[in-house]
């Protein structure tokens, strides 16, 4: 898949997500549904979207033994999402597992990708929390090459470590990165961001941006322009 830029439709209802998709006229931008849309709504809004013509990252970090990753995933393929994600946390086996049950049975299947350690999670909790003593940095390339070893598509990760991860897991392996923001927008709760254009220099392969596009004045625009900037187009 092409570079992209994915809006996180991080809304609570079917009305409120169908209200802003409905602005847009003369394009269909490539969507996010996380688990507040999919826990309000279910399965139904997915094919809603996918009907009015929408790509689709169905984001709702699958994190379980194996076989019940396996048997979730066997469910959603048959949603046609095109990309899905899980926590490299759960392991290899874990991995593996998504990828049977995500395989249809013509060896299609959406693209699956990983969460490495979520960017709230910093160096102090994670040493405190899950006991983990590696600089967090090299814990998530680590996590990423699980992910890439497993037979995984790609990773979510924050796009000032897309570089690197391309570097260790290679070109064809995605990043796909939230944390972007216009230069001259606000930064809201991110920690850590970056602008459209400076996220495709280092390579991200999807942005994933909400707010700046959702709260904007004009979100039409404001994906065009987002557009403009990362795709170039
Ligand atoms: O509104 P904003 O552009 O900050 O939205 C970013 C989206 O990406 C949200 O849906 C958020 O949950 C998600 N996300 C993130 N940071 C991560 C993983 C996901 O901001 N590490």
């Amino acid at each position: 898949m092409n570079r992209d830029v994915i809006i996180a439709c991080d809304f609570a209802s079917r009305e409120a997500t169908l209200a802003f998709l409905d602005k847009f006229t003369d394009v269909k931008p490539f969507v996010k549904i996380g688990m507040e849309l999919f826990y309000a709504e279910g399965p139904e809004i997915v094919r809603e979207i996918k009907r009015r013509g929408h790509k689709i990252f169905l984001d709702l970090k699958l994190h379980d033994i194996p076989n019940t990753v396996k048997k979730a995933m066997a469910v959603l393929r048959n949603l046609d999402v095109d990309v899905t994600n899980l926590h490299a946390a759960g392991t290899t086996a874990m991995m593996q597992a998504a990828i049977e049950g995500l395989t249809r049975e013509d060896g299609t299947r959406p693209l699956l990708i990983a969460v490495t350690q979520l960017t709230s999670t910093d160096q102090e909790a994670m040493e405190r929390d899950l006991l983990i003593k590696e600089p967090i940095d090299e814990v998530v390339m680590h996590y990423a090459e699980t992910a890439k070893n497993a037979g995984l598509d790609g990773v979510v990760c924050s796009p000032l470590e897309a570089g690197k991860v391309h570097d260790r897991c290679g070109k064809q392996f995605l990043t796909v990165t939230p944390g972007v923001r216009f230069a001259d927008g606000d930064v809201g709760d991110q920690k850590r961001v970056m602008t459209p254009a400076a996220a495709r220099e280092i390579g991200s392969d999807f942005i994933v941006v909400g707010r700046p596009i959702t709260a904007a004045e004009d979100p039409v625009a404001a994906y065009k322009r987002c557009v403009r900037e990362f795709v170039g187009e």
